[in-house]
């Protein structure tokens, strides 16, 4: 089993994996946008990024950066658990510090699945896993709702399909995304 990363930990430490942040006192202090990151290749298992990417590389160069660092430390079946703002949600435009908003397809760029379908279909999408030698597969993506639509849900007043174009069309209907990304290699 490899190393467990929750990496830009902040104030919450998890037990169990190596708690890294620019900042602070974290088990290692490290910018995760100076590359290489410290460890070998294929020697992690589990990276936690709770609040995070939402910091990482106001240019695509950095951003595609990070992801080629955590393709090449995960072993193959890897997992990445990511949260982010929603894009569209206050806490996300307020903050200066949040330079790099996340949607699914920001994640699905890096799918070398997607990419192929996309070229078959001479889909303009940037093919950024065949670019630069990646493969994560977006395993799942939720939405952390915000009120009234959290109860709006619950008493069926709003229907599952009902989400998807409000979601699109308002602000501050869903504060976060959590997505699940898996590491595919050649022996995963
Ligand atoms: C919003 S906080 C989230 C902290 C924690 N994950 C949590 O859930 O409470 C973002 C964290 O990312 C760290 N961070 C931002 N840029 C970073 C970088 N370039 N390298 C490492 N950590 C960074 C910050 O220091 C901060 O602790």
């Amino acid at each position: 089993m490899g190393l467990k990363l929750n990496l830009g930990c902040g104030q919450n430490p998890l037990d169990g994996y190596l708690n890294v942040d620019k900042y602070g006192e974290a088990d290692l202090n490290c910018d995760l946008e100076v590359f290489p990151w410290p460890w070998p290749d294929n020697s992690v298992s589990e990276i936690q990024l709770i609040h995070v990417l939402e910091h990482l590389g106001a240019s695509a160069q950095t951003f595609i950066g990070v992801m080629k660092e955590m393709y090449r430390v995960c072993e193959a079946g890897a997992m990445i658990h990511i949260a982010v703002p929603h894009p569209r949600h206050d806490n996300f435009i307020g903050d200066p510090t949040h330079v790099r908003p996340v949607v699914p397809m920001t994640l699905q760029l890096f799918s070398r699945r997607s990419n192929l379908e996309w070229q078959r279909m001479k889909a303009a999408n940037s093919p950024l896993a065949l670019y630069h030698g990646v493969d994560f597969e977006l395993i799942d993506t939720t939405y952390i709702l915000e009120e009234p639509y959290v109860s709006d849900l619950r008493s069926g007043k709003l229907s599952g399909d009902d989400l998807e174009p409000l979601l699109r069309k308002y602000n501050n209907v869903a504060s976060e995304i959590r997505f699940r990304l898996k590491v595919l290699k050649d022996s995963s």
